[in-house]
């Protein structure tokens, strides 16, 4: 299905701007094992050619936001930054098989059981490349409240591996950022409607933060308790907590713009 123009004129600055973020951390140019510019884009790219452009904007948007999120902690580390981006750029790229179209509460065991493994499979992907950034794509939902009847919470369960402190650190920055995105857009994957490339995107660029109040409250709740302190030698030392990081992102604008894409872009009104 054709993007209407004015929509791909934004996604296209979204483009350009991540691409310049990549650029400015020097990922390491193609070879066997490095993670490169190129791998990056065309994990993207699997994501955009399946059709799933809420998924595609969800991840430009979050590794864009979660860069801020690395700088509002306090990390400048080119190499942790890198490895940061990375693993937010591609989080949720294995969620494309997800089947949208159906109606949450008719998804069967098996749909469920396809989404659960997309953290994992996402630092499938990116573990050759880098192993943090993996790690990150890997714990990305580990950190949410486990909500009874539900499948959310953390998933996959246990995870079969032992992450760094940078990974958990930063993991639990990334899920804020990622919980923020979804919270803002209603684009949760579970709403019972067609989807399609107009609607999806309206509701990104256009009326995607309908109750910025509701949203603010909903990321508290889940994450205002939650630890953020680092204790190892790789980055500078962290001790802060969800609120207190939920706090910064606002009044740096990071979280919280009258639009949804305003720090990115400019919609066409
Ligand atoms: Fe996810
Ligand atoms: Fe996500």
């Amino acid at each position: 299905m054709e993007v209407p123009t004015r929509y791909s004129e934004n996604i296209k600055k979204l483009e350009v701007e991540l691409d310049e973020v990549f650029i400015n951390l020097k990922l390491p140019q193609v070879d066997e094992k490095g993670l490169s510019r190129e791998f990056l884009w065309e994990a993207l790219g699997r994501t955009k050619e399946a059709g799933k452009y809420d998924q595609y904007l969800h991840m430009l948007w979050v590794s864009l936001a979660f860069k801020d999120a690395m700088m509002v902690l306090g990390i400048n580390n080119p190499e942790i930054l890198k490895s940061g981006v990375a693993g937010a750029a591609c989080h949720d790229v294995e969620r494309i098989e997800y089947p949208y179209i159906v109606d949450a509460k008719k998804m069967k065991p098996q749909d469920w059981e396809i989404l659960k493994r997309h953290p994992e499979r996402a630092r499938a992907l990116l573990l050759p490349k880098d192993i943090l950034a993996a790690d990150l794509a890997g714990l990305h939902h580990e950190w949410q409240k486990p909500k009874p009847g539900t499948f959310y919470g953390p998933y996959p369960n246990p995870i079969n591996f032992e992450p760094s402190q940078e990974a958990q650190l930063l993991s639990k920055a990334l899920a804020i950022v990622d919980f923020y995105h979804r919270a803002s857009t209603t684009t949760n994957g579970r709403t019972p409607r067609p989807w399609y490339e107009k609607y999806v995107l309206d509701r990104l660029l256009r009326q995607g933060r309908p109750n910025q109040d509701r949203v603010e409250q909903a990321v508290k709740k889940e994450y205002g308790d939650l630890d953020l302190t680092y204790k190892g030698d790789k980055m500078p030392k962290i001790r802060t907590n969800g609120q207190e990081f939920l706090k910064k992102m606002y009044c740096l604008g990071v979280f919280g713009a009258d639009d949804l894409m305003e720090r990115y872009t400019k919609p066409e009104r």
